[in-house]
């Protein structure tokens, strides 16, 4: 299981993180909380009214989550909590509260019947006086959820990916123009945005560094992740849930789930310059078995632009391979070479030669500053919002696993006009949900 509050487990590899923060000791015995508008959360000169913070999904980033956005606002106070099993409501609590130390006596604040579970828990947290909510459930309840918590006006942190099928990426862009109408805040998780040496590689890549980019192969290459063996009491769904990364109508499959953290940096050296069509090549070798559900374990994606530009993205999950997450930007000038996890930040000139490193830190978490810059966002009534351009790179995961699937080049308008749901619109935990069958290239149909 993943325990890791910063990153969670194998999704993303960082070295370092911030110590805890000091923070302003608010009485314990404070009386009730004042809920506040949305729009109100500015800050008031001497003293700040409380943001009223709920999670839905308080697993390993649901409560990485929940502790940067109470380490991001003293002011912040967690008050509602959601999740399908109560046990993740549990362990989360218990973390946040060891980890928050004394501050968590004045930031962890939910009432007994402010812990919801079920699969309608995120619109009672929802609907619990909150002005923040964190959407860090599985990918398939993302665009329900945002939609839920854009409806009612809270500002929200959405986890990646924020969709698996074409009309999840539908729904999410219109709550995203909707956030931005309603002046709310919505921040993805696309946290390596957020990270010091790749938004300083990023501009460099952006302003010019390596020329006119040519092309870029970004890289994804790491070992499977945990499975679960059926348990007699669970039934097909909650099976399925346990194991949700192995099931591409919950996760996306990796290429979406995972890899998407490389896909976006593959638009970011693009200037978020988005592809008309992909090819994709993938399959299963090195995985079967039921936990496996009917994911793939590797993907190699030909993107094309106009003007003819390619740019290429290979992902797997494989055990005994070796991991890579490099991005390779190629210019008319150079090369940049960007790698997150072994911190390199570097441009050569065409003979090879290091025209450019990055010399600022690297010992600040992320995640952190992912939540730095939301909150004080709100605070500044100037809230942030990356919506549209996060699902535009859910986007170009999901058409190359389209791409992969069926066998066929697909456009970003097929993809984007995707009718394929594959989220069932109730979801009861007796219910009968057999594994989909594993896509078979030439033979899966898209629709
Ligand atoms: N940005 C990153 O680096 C990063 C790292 C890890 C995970 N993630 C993303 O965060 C999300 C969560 O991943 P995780 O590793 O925390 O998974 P997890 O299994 O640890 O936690 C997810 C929690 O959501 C709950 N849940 C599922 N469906 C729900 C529903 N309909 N309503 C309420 N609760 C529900 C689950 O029971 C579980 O407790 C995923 O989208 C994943 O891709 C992002």
């Amino acid at each position: 299981m993943k325990t890791d509050l910063a990153s969670t487990a194998s999704h993303v590899h960082q070295g370092g993180s911030v110590g805890r923060r000091d923070f302003v000791k608010v009485a314990a015995a404070a009386a009730a909380i004042p809920m506040i508008a949305a729009s109100h959360a500015a800050a008031t000169p001497g003293r700040r009214e409380p943001l009223r913070v709920g999670v839905i999904g308080c697993g390993g980033r649901g409560t990485g989550a929940a502790l940067q956005a109470l380490r991001a606002d003293k002011d912040a106070v967690l008050v509602a909590m959601g999740d399908v099993f109560q046990e993740r409501i549990d362990a989360c609590l218990k973390n946040l509260t060891e980890e928050l130390g004394d501050a968590a006596a004045a930031q962890v604040r939910v009432d007994p019947d402010k812990r919801f579970t079920g699969f309608d828990a995120y619109r009672k947290v929802i609907d619990a006086g909150v002005d923040v909510v964190l959407l860090t459930s599985y990918p398939a309840f993302r665009p329900a959820h945002l939609k839920a918590a854009v409806d009612a006006g809270k500002h929200v942190f959405a986890e990646k990916p924020v969709a698996v099928d074409g009309p999840g990426v539908r729904s999410v862009l219109a709550s995203a123009a909707e956030a931005k109408r309603k002046n709310l805040a919505l921040m993805v998780g696309f946290c390596w945005r957020h990270n010091d040496g790749m938004k300083s590689m990023f501009e460099q890549i952006n302003g010019g560094a390596v020329g006119d980019v040519l092309s870029v192969h970004t890289t994804y290459h790491t070992t499977t992740l945990s499975k679960r063996p059926r348990k007699p009491e669970w039934g097909d769904l909650e099976f399925q849930m346990r194991n949700w990364w192995h099931f591409t109508w919950i996760s996306g499959d990796h290429i979406v789930e995972q890899a998407v953290h490389s896909i976006d940096r593959l638009n970011w050296a693009l200037d978020d310059r988005l592809p008309t069509k992909v090819t994709c090549l993938g399959g299963r070798a090195a995985r079967s078995g039921p936990e496996h559900g009917n994911v793939f374990d590797h993907f190699a994606a030909v993107y094309e632009y106009e003007g003819g530009l390619r740019a290429f993205h290979t992902c797997r999950q494989q055990d005994g391979t070796p991991n890579d997450n490099t991005d390779y930007v190629y210019g008319t000038k150079g090369m940049a070479v960007v790698n997150g996890w072994n911190p390199t930040y570097v441009v050569k000139d065409l003979a090879g030669k290091e025209t450019w490193r990055y010399a600022g830190p690297t010992d600040r978490d992320m995640y952190q500053n992912e939540h730095d810059t939301l909150f004080a966002s709100i605070r500044s009534g100037k809230p942030f919002n990356d919506g549209e351009r996060s699902t535009n790179s859910t986007l170009t995961a999901i058409m190359a696993r389209m791409a992969a699937y069926t066998g066929q080049a697909i456009t970003w308008q097929q993809a984007l006009d995707s009718a394929e749901s594959l989220v069932p619109d109730a979801l009861a935990f007796d219910m009968k949900i057999e594994t989909p069958a594993v896509a078979i290239p030439g033979k899966t149909k898209f629709i």
